[in-house]
């Protein structure tokens, strides 16, 4: 392949195994940084692709380990699951003990905690890398969250500080915890994305249809927001995205772009785990079921033809706007909050303890979800673990009792004008239930008994009882 394959071993050399736009990017980034990275991929364009960036690349894997001396470092970018799991079996038998693998590929953590295990009983070291960013973020700077061994981190943190998003000049990168927490990282980095995304969108399509703003008024006011104390890169990018025109018909490119929206995995296991560790992500689950929804989309448009429309005046935007700024605040503080309580529960569920503090320095340099916001979260950390949990704290139970008037305004007009805007009802459900002390479940806990003897908690006394008084016999 390429020539520039020398047989002097470089202390920095490392393998990259998946070539596609996040590991030639990494290999580019970690290029630039001083390693030599090895690269290869079953993908014969990709390995050209390569080559022509200027990246070494061989063949195969054999000739991948060839090019490292031992014990070696091998970095996987591939797609979570059959990929990833494929070429793990074909560089296990040529493994030898001391070498590390280092995934950074967005696989489950559960699958992760496997592989570390595996390995480990063949001396072998390996991570799971969260990687954070995107395509300019794996290029530039990525947010990089790992998880595993202690012994394999501190051989591989210096070459993974090189690719790292910084802050204040610094490089953030950190093992957050055992096994599979880097990856666990990820998903509740993606959890919060999700969230993020579809509170800007129902809130960028309340602006349009509502208000009737066009593309150019919607992106001074995301510009704005994006600028004031709730900035993020979000935001930034909806601003930018508005002020494009599409160079095929030169309309603005918003206008071109269909509603239906994909997802590769992370934000399903994000509310899987969640709802198994018994927490409760509703702006997550909204904005993937929506997702879900969008992409039936001759169901909806035949559905929509005698579908009645809701009725509202227009209302003035002077008035509205800080509404809708507040509104989209608050839901992007709850989809934080919720990330949160997910990472610590499974994290908790599985026994990891998990650096959530030092997670969110690692999103506030370099994730999609970026934003100076997430400092108060990093102070708010501890609250995780006591009885008012995350909403007690007082800063966020402050900013949350100021910006509910206008999520509750929001949501409500939203309602009578037939907008549905799912991720932003699921935060006010949210809100509103965690602050209730009584929720309207006492009517299906009798339920519960009633049909299937299951017995209730009494309000007036110890113990569990059926609805005819007497007492759940244990077992
Ligand atoms: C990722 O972070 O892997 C994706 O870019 C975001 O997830 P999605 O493809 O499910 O939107």
């Amino acid at each position: 392949m390429s020539g520039s394959l020398s047989s002097s071993v470089s202390p920095e050399r490392v393998g990259l195994v998946g070539l596609g736009r996040i590991g030639r990017n990494l290999a580019l980034n970690l290029k630039d940084g001083g390693v030599e990275v090895v690269g290869f991929d079953h993908a014969p364009e990709a390995l050209a692709h390569a080559v022509r960036d200027g990246l070494i690349a061989v063949p195969s894997i054999e000739a991948l380990l060839d090019a490292l001396a031992p014990p070696r470092l091998v970095m996987l970018a591939l797609p979570a699951g059959a990929a990833t799991e494929g070429v793990l079996q074909a560089l296990l038998p040529r493994l030898v003990a001391g070498d590390i693998i280092v995934d950074l590929g967005n696989a489950h953590f559960d699958d992760t905690a496997e592989r570390v295990r595996r390995l480990r009983a063949r001396e072998v070291g390996f991570l799971g890398v969260g990687v954070a960013g995107g395509e300019s973020g794996a290029r530039y700077g990525a947010a990089l969250m790992a998880g595993g061994e202690s012994s394999a981190w501190a051989r591989v943190a210096p070459v993974l500080r090189k690719a790292a998003a910084r802050l204040d000049g610094r490089p953030q990168v950190a093992l957050l915890g055992p096994e599979g927490s880097g990856h666990l990282a990820k998903v509740a980095h993606n959890a919060a994305e999700y969230a993020e995304m579809a509170a800007i969108a129902e809130i960028y399509t309340f602006l349009e249809r509502i208000l009737d703003l066009g593309p150019e008024e919607t992106a001074r006011l995301f510009d704005r927001w994006a600028r004031d104390d709730g900035a993020s890169y979000l935001l930034e990018i909806t601003a930018n995205i508005l002020r494009r025109d599409d160079p095929l018909t030169q309309r603005p490119l918003i206008e071109v772009v269909l509603d239906r929206v994909e997802h590769t995995g992370t934000g399903l296991w994000a509310v899987q785990a969640a709802q198994a560790a018994g927490v409760a992500v509703p702006q997550v689950t909204a904005a993937l079921e929506l997702r879900l929804i969008s992409r039936e989309q001759e169901g909806r448009r035949r559905r929509s033809r005698d579908w009645p429309r809701g009725t509202v005046e227009r209302p003035d935007p002077n008035e509205a706007v800080p509404v809708l700024e507040n509104a989209l605040l608050l839901a992007r503080i709850g989809g934080l909050v919720q990330a949160l309580e997910l990472a610590h529960e499974v994290a908790r569920s599985r026994g990891w303890r998990l650096a959530l503090a030092r997670m969110l320095r690692i999103w506030r340099a370099g994730g999609i979800v970026r934003s100076p916001l997430l400092q108060r979260f990093e102070q708010a950390v501890p609250e995780l673990s006591r009885p008012g949990g995350l909403l007690f704290e007082p800063w966020l139970a402050r900013r949350i009792r100021e910006l509910l008037p206008s999520l509750r305004r929001t949501v409500a007009f939203a309602a009578r004008a037939g907008l549905p805007v799912p991720s932003l009802s699921a935060c006010l459900f949210w809100l509103e239930a965690r602050h209730q002390t009584s929720l309207p479940t006492r009517m299906t806990a009798a339920q519960r008994d009633y049909f299937g003897g299951h017995g209730v908690v009494r309000a007036d006394r110890q113990g569990r009882y059926h609805l005819d008084g007497t007492r759940v016999q244990a077992g």
